[in-house]
């Protein structure tokens, strides 16, 4: 078994990043600016966000964090979402999910510019990944690609299984692995709530890609021996034995279904770190119009 190292991988993506910044800013580019809008207090929301503003400070962007409310409501939303639009300065912004339920998070991806948007959500974005266009890829599939490339891993003419059919993650992952390119070249299955034989199609997969949401949901059963193994589940679950009260689990057993994997990320310090980079990947393309003049 061997591990996939997110935050071995991250680090070397960002100091890559960081290096690529330093050189276009003293080319006389722009410096690349992120903002992220927040509402409520959700803890793991705060959590993810504010350690998208720290990785903007460490490899040199810019960051604005707007903070608002959860009894904000979505006419209010649409105007912050306005104004980081018309923001020159701004070159990409995220608005982090889940939103409170009196919001419509469809009507609020729709009004982000798509061109400012660096999480992939627009419908432009994702109808122009589906067509094979250049487009921003939602950070978390952008992550995990990223992953798979730099490990070497083999996809060509491979089962993958996605379980999770969220428009963040298992959606868009099924349609990048099936691609014409690598990765990718994959025969995708993609599982949901109401996929019979779920344990039997699981086990037929070379790539398992997990991203339902129910803590070490995965157990051996589920997995063919050498099968590569990328859990994107991050769940707090109550632990009175650490400090701050939980621990963070992830969609499969580590400790059971690593030893019968080929590779496997672990939680923390997976697939996480690498949204992160997706992110980071994609402000830069904008703040360079790579993607769109
Ligand atoms: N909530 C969970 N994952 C994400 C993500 O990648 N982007 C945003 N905006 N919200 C999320």
């Amino acid at each position: 078994m061997q591990l996939l190292d997110g935050k071995a991988i991250s680090a070397e993506i960002k100091s890559e990043i960081k290096q690529d910044v330093a050189e276009w800013v003293k080319s006389g580019g722009k410096k690349p600016h992120l903002a992220a809008i927040l509402v409520g207090a959700d803890g793991a929301s705060q959590t993810y966000v504010a350690s998208k503003i720290r990785s903007c400070e460490e490899i040199g962007f810019t960051s604005t964090l707007l903070k608002f409310d959860a009894d904000i409501t979505e006419d209010e939303l649409l105007e912050a979402v306005n104004s980081l639009n018309n923001d020159e300065d701004v070159d990409g912004f995220i608005v982090q999910l889940p939103l409170p339920k009196h919001i419509s998070e469809n009507r609020i991806m729709e009004a982000v510019d798509y061109r400012k948007d660096v999480d992939g959500f627009h419908p432009i974005n994702v109808g122009r990944m589906c067509k094979g266009l250049p487009a921003y890829l939602s950070a978390t599939p952008f992550g995990i690609i990223e992953m798979l490339k730099r490990a070497s891993i083999e996809t060509a003419g491979k089962h993958c299984v996605v379980i999770g059919r969220s428009q963040i993650v298992g959606l868009p992952m099924s349609i990048l692995m099936q691609r014409n390119e690598y990765p990718g070249n994959c025969t995708v299955t993609i599982t949901h709530s109401r996929t019979k034989n779920l344990q039997e199609i699981c086990k037929s997969a070379d790539i398992l890609i997990v991203a339902l949401g129910r803590p070490e949901f995965v157990t051996p059963d589920y997995v063919k021996e050498g099968a590569v193994v990328i859990d994107v589940g991050i769940t707090r679950v109550e632990d009175s034995s650490k400090k701050s009260g939980f621990a963070i689990k992830g969609d499969v057993n580590f400790a059971q279904v690593a030893p019968v994997s080929s590779y496997i990320t672990p939680v923390p310090g997976g697939v996480g770190l690498m949204t992160i980079c997706g992110l980071l990947t994609n402000t830069l393309k904008a703040t360079k119009k790579e993607i769109y003049a």
